[in-house]
């Protein structure tokens, strides 16, 4: 069933696009890596020219090298020459509750755009939709690096040209 709770979302999506979405984050799931956490995540990727990237969470005994689903998802798109998305569904095995994603995922969701699709689901498919802007508000983007190069640029010309 949809929680109809959308916050920000985009439009466009229509209902088996979605469906086949979180499918394949569901079947990434079975991939998952997670012999520490015992917490499976799967998650799939839509681009705008319409191609599909999965991903799940791999786990390494130095804890602080596994990887979170999305991102594993993220950069095989990334790493194939997809930089423009449509949405990313999450899944997990979590019954009661959509999985959403953690800190580190939203702030590498939104290097990519603020304004696509996150379905956050639950294991019978359901699910709530969130824009990545709403998943992390006053965030830190590309924009602000590329604002801090300007500045700097204007600092360089006063200094050469006085
Ligand atoms: N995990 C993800 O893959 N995505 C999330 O959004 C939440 C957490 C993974 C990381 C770790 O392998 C396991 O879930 C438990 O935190």
């Amino acid at each position: 069933m949809e929680d109809t709770r959308n916050q920000n979302m985009q439009p466009g999506l229509e209902d088996r696009v979605v469906k086949a979405l979180i499918q394949r984050s569901q079947k990434a799931k079975d991939f998952a890596y997670c012999p520490y956490s015992k917490f499976r995540v799967g998650a799939a990727v839509l681009t705008v020219d319409g191609s599909f990237f999965t991903g799940c969470n791999v786990e390494n005994a130095a804890s602080n090298l596994g990887i979170c689903a999305e991102r594993v998802a993220l950069s095989k798109a990334v790493s194939e020459g997809h930089q423009r998305f449509k949405a990313i569904a999450i899944a997990s095995d979590l019954k009661d509750d959509f999985i959403s994603p953690c800190g580190g995922c939203r702030q590498f969701l939104i290097e990519f755009g603020s304004q696509w699709n996150v379905y956050l689901t639950k294991p019978d498919g359901s699910h709530r939709c969130m824009a990545v802007e709403a998943l992390l508000p006053a965030a830190f983007t590309p924009e602000d690096i590329q604002k801090e190069k300007k500045e700097e640029e204007k600092a360089q010309s006063v200094d050469n040209y006085g």
